[in-house]
């Protein structure tokens, strides 16, 4: 199928009386855009570099660590996150973690990945910034080479965390010439809104760095006017309560805002009730500019390959809409435009 530069595709209809699509979905080439690296940190990862570290983890063993893997939100499962976070001490825990993701998701199709990590997290617990930064950006330097796979790095900031300590680990990031093509925000979302951050996207903007925050996971519609109009965010990651504000998504679908849309992190942390009541297809179906992404992979139950399946399982994705949430990752990734034609050449078979 032929898509067009606006994302938009040719046209297909089904010969009458054909069967169902049976055999197993292409692998479509993407880009994944959200995409947190510390959440990629799988169960068996945690007990392998907790024992290269000397440290005691305060669970018995993987049954027991992955019992936990049941949320009630979005802080239940921040809590078991940062605290997993304690096994990265070396540049080398940071390095095998990123490239643990890098292989997995050339598997799951990613041709192009935006990787964000929370600094903010890693200085709290005395592990440096040069440390954490140089441990990924040492796996990301050789992303191509190694699995086909162009890459940039986001840096995150806590939105529970001042704005001042956002802007003290800004000027730290930039000091050490940090090799990151955009910041982002995350962690707990409700009672922290965009707002709060404004002077840090003000600073990053003017370093030239490119925007991106969380918003609509947890939290309002009202976030994701904020995020745009006061931090001037290029794109919204979650960004699904627009669905309430139906001038909010005339507003999105109008002005092309990427969303990054993670179903099954969505259903663990209880944002909607089932993937059955998640909003991607009315999303589409509003022509908005949605992604498929997996957020946390290690702990909501899979990559983007497993997100994309079990929509198809839930929903029966057209090939037409597949090939659009492919077609619009590309679009809305911070790739040069040369890398986005190349990928959506790629895309459409050529
Ligand atoms: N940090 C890691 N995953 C997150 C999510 N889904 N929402 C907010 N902050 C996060
Ligand atoms: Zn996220």
């Amino acid at each position: 199928m032929d898509i067009f530069a606006d994302g938009t595709a040719a046209p297909e209809t089904e010969p009458a009386g054909e069967l169902p699509e049976v055999e197993a979905a292409r692998t479509l080439p993407l880009a994944e855009l959200h995409l947190h690296i510390e959440g990629t940190l799988q169960p068996e990862l945690i007990f392998e570099l907790a024992e290269r570290n000397g440290l005691a983890l305060p669970y018995s063993g993987l049954e027991e660590l992955r019992a936990l893997y049941e949320f009630s939100d979005l802080q239940s499962f921040l809590d078991l996150y940062y605290a997993n976070m304690a096994v990265l001490q070396t540049e080398q825990d940071f390095a095998d973690m990123t490239r643990a993701y890098l292989a997995r998701a050339a598997a799951a199709g990613v041709r192009h990945a935006e990787i964000m990590m929370d600094p903010q997290a890693h200085l709290s617990r005395g592990v440096s910034l040069e440390t954490c930064v140089n441990g990924v950006a040492s796996a990301l330097a050789t992303s191509v080479e190694d699995f086909g796979m162009s890459t940039l790095l986001i840096a995150a900031f806590l939105r529970d965390l001042s704005e001042e300590s956002a802007l003290e680990v800004l000027d730290g990031l930039l000091a050490i010439n940090a090799p990151i093509a955009a910041v982002g925000l995350d962690s707990a979302e409700v009672g922290n809104p965009p707002a709060k951050f404004e002077r840090l996207f003000a600073k990053a903007r003017e370093a030239g760095l490119r925007l991106t925050a969380h918003a609509g996971e947890e939290g309002p519609a009202s976030y994701i006017i904020e995020a745009l109009d006061v931090l001037g965010v290029e794109r919204i990651d979650h960004g699904i309560r627009c669905m309430e504000d139906q001038d909010l998504v005339e507003r999105l679908v109008d002005e092309r805002i990427p969303l990054t849309v993670c179903p099954l992190s969505n259903v663990r942390l209880r944002a909607v009730d089932t993937l059955a009541d998640h909003p991607l297809p009315a999303m589409l179906a509003a022509g908005l500019n949605v992604s498929v992404n997996s957020d946390d992979p290690a702990y909501f139950g899979g990559y983007v390959d497993d997100n994309f399946a079990q929509l198809q399982a839930v929903f029966e994705l057209s090939e037409f809409d597949r090939s659009r949430l492919a077609a619009n990752s590309i679009h809305s990734s911070f790739a040069s435009e040369e890398r986005k034609a190349e990928l959506l050449d790629e895309l459409n078979g050529g």
